[in-house]
């Protein structure tokens, strides 16, 4: 299974792709879950372009799609809850984002139990997103894999992602402070600084630069997202900022990524 709310794109396809191979039979979903929506977020405008999206899965040779209505997965009367706990679903997107994790927990399951798939394939992106899933596949005893698939990037280095098709030609070019930041800090990593903050201070720096507004910069634990004072190979560093209107998320593995562009670019 790989579930997903639509607006497929290049990220979309590297997961389905993978799925195709690695499976006798995979089915993609595309839901846009307002549960995972705050009141003041983008749950409205978000892209939605199914026609598009079901032409892609034939074309990569998906069995099925599944396509729930929001009345289909949210039925009158439902009281069941998930809640993410501790710093894994209460800081960073968490905080900047309340009930966001709830709400991608709830769909998750239920898709989970929908479908009841071996495997299911998430995009190392939305890196705080992949902890709490492979948290509640094992916290549910749910026995299903979750696979963890890397980062998809523009040639440019931007991460793609459904919400760069709200950015202007200018904001556009802004966003590469985010890559262009995230590679500083790394070349600062393998040089040997291991003090977390002064590489989020870098990656800080870089994006304040080009005029984003940052949410936060920090370097956390992988499975727990807990926030290290001295970096390590494997740990994370996130950041969230926003340009104009769009809100983007980004992420890089210490010692395990290539830098996502040359630095100083
Ligand atoms: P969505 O944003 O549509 O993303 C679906 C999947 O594609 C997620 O696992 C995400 O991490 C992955 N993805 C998005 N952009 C990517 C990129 N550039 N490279 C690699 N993978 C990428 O994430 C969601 O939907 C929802 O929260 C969902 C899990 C479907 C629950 O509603």
């Amino acid at each position: 299974m790989v579930p997903t709310m639509g607006a497929l794109h290049a990220g979309h396809r590297a997961l389905i792709e993978r799925a195709v191979a690695e499976n006798d039979r995979v089915v993609v979903t595309i839901f846009v879950n307002p549960a995972q929506f705050g009141p003041r977020e983008d749950f409205a405008r978000y892209p939605r372009t199914l026609d598009a999206d079901l032409g892609l899965l034939g074309d990569v040779g998906v069995h099925a799609a599944f396509v729930p209505s929001v009345e289909a997965m949210y039925p009158p009367g439902l009281v069941t809850r998930l809640d993410i706990s501790g710093p894994l679903g209460e800081r960073l997107e968490g905080a900047s984002r309340p009930g966001h994790f709830n709400g991608v927990a709830l769909v998750v399951t239920k898709l989970l139990v929908a479908g009841l798939p071996d495997r299911a394939y998430f995009g190392q992106k939305d890196a705080q997103q992949c902890a709490v899933v492979r948290r509640l596949a094992r916290d549910l005893d749910t026995g299903v894999e979750i696979v963890v698939c890397p980062t998809v990037r523009d040639t440019d280095g931007l991460a793609i992602s459904s919400r760069n098709l709200y950015l202007s030609p200018e904001e556009r070019m802004r966003a590469l402070a985010i890559p262009s930041g995230l590679a500083e800090a790394m070349a600062q990593f393998d040089a040997g600084e291991r003090d977390s903050s002064a590489l989020a201070t870098t990656v800080r720096s870089c994006l304040e630069n080009k005029g984003l507004d940052v949410d936060y910069v920090a370097v956390v634990k992988a499975d727990t997202f807990s926030e290290v004072e001295t970096a390590a190979p494997t740990n994370q560093i996130v950041l969230a900022a926003r340009i104009g209107n769009t809100r983007l998320i980004d992420v890089v593995r210490l010692g395990v990524d290539t830098a996502p562009v040359g630095r100083g670019v």
